[in-house]
């Protein structure tokens, strides 16, 4: 085995190197900026090589609002023996939905033009923002969908596949679930021709638990802002927006995040501990002997902010360390 594997060496390649996935709209169809996936263990298992091609790539493009997807492989060269069926791996259970897949270029360049000119985004829109890097022709939009959103089971393919390349674990959602719900986050644009292009940022999907006896327990699920929008302030804002909501729901009585990464925890600390800050410093400064904090006061905080025990008590010990300090 040891013998096959050096004399594969030169054939083998990173996964993740190999991929370049990319939005593309009309506005930078001949200037296309890909960007890399963090994770392919999902179509190429844990070690993410590719064996059997030299100088190898996996372009996969999306057009940038309605994600209709082109896929093309490219290699200088291909080993006679030993090579493994990337189309398969990609198209296994449905990770890449082949049935959509366009693989002519031409073609998909004729669909981002169409896609663009007759998109419009799923579900309702609830909240718009702009950022202040940005120049006055742009906006960013949220909305409100689910699986009976007309539309969005096949739009939700695409987004699947994005959730394998950015969140490690990540699961499909059931579509024939109809209490998944889900807030879209979209860029609006205007052309100087004077009509809107919409690209997709990101989005995040939750689902409604029975909280006892007549409200619910969110529990967000999937949280996920595409690389070329990350790091602008977008995680947080949509963030901050969903948890506005949720605390004026009066259906809402908690909101718990499935097994947050580092990144995102990090994210959910900074903001929460900012919703709860001024609360703490007026506390502080008015009563130092009602510390240490007890239960019932942790209990108040959980029940007010509506967040979960665990998360509560986080953010109390971060916040009474910077109060105390
Ligand atoms: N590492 C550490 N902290 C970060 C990172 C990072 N890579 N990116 C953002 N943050 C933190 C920063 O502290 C930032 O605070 P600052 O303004 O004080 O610097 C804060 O998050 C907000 O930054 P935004 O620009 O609003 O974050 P962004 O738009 O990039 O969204 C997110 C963050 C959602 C984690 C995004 O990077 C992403 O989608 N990553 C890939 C997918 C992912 O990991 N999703 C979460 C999985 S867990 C779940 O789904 C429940």
């Amino acid at each position: 085995k040891n013998e096959i594997d050096t004399g594969l060496d030169e054939w083998t390649c990173n996964s993740n190197e190999c991929f370049n996935i990319a939005l593309v709209s009309t506005q930078n169809v001949k200037k296309i900026v890909p960007f890399k996936p963090y994770f392919t263990y999902p179509f190429f298992g844990q070690t993410e090589t590719i064996v059997g091609y030299k100088n190898l790539n996996i372009n996969l493009y999306y057009s940038s609002a309605a994600l209709s997807t082109y896929l093309s492989i490219n290699y200088t060269d291909k080993h006679p023996e030993y090579c493994q069926d990337i189309y398969q791996q990609l198209y296994e259970e449905d990770k890449i939905p082949r049935k959509n897949i366009i693989e002519n270029f031409d073609t998909f360049c004729s669909t981002v033009e169409k896609d663009e000119k007759n998109f419009a985004p799923f579900g309702k829109k609830f909240h718009e923002y702009r950022l202040k890097a940005d120049n006055e022709d742009t906006c960013y939009e949220l909305y409100n969908c689910s699986f009976n959103t007309k539309g969005f089971k096949e739009y939700n393919q695409a987004l699947q596949t994005f959730l394998l390349f950015y969140i490690e674990g990540s699961n499909f959602l059931d579509p024939n679930d109809t209490l998944w719900e889900f807030v879209l986050l979209y860029e609006k644009k205007k052309t100087s021709e004077g009509y809107h292009i919409y690209s997709t940022v990101g989005f995040v999907s939750f689902y409604p638990f029975f909280y006892y006896p007549d409200q619910q327990r969110i529990r967000i699920s999937q949280f996920l802002i595409l690389p070329v929008y990350q790091n602008k302030g977008h995680g947080a804002l949509l963030y901050k927006k969903l948890f506005e909501d949720f605390l004026i729901r009066k259906d809402v009585a908690e909101v718990t995040v499935e097994e947050p990464n580092d990144t995102f925890q990090e994210l959910r600390d900074k903001l929460d501990c900012r919703m709860l800050l001024p609360l703490f410093n007026k506390l502080v400064k008015l009563n130092e002997s009602l510390l240490p904090l007890d239960d019932d006061f942790l209990l108040k905080i959980q029940k007010k902010f509506k967040l979960s025990k665990k998360q509560a008590r986080r953010c109390t010990e971060i916040l009474l360390l910077k109060c105390l300090q």
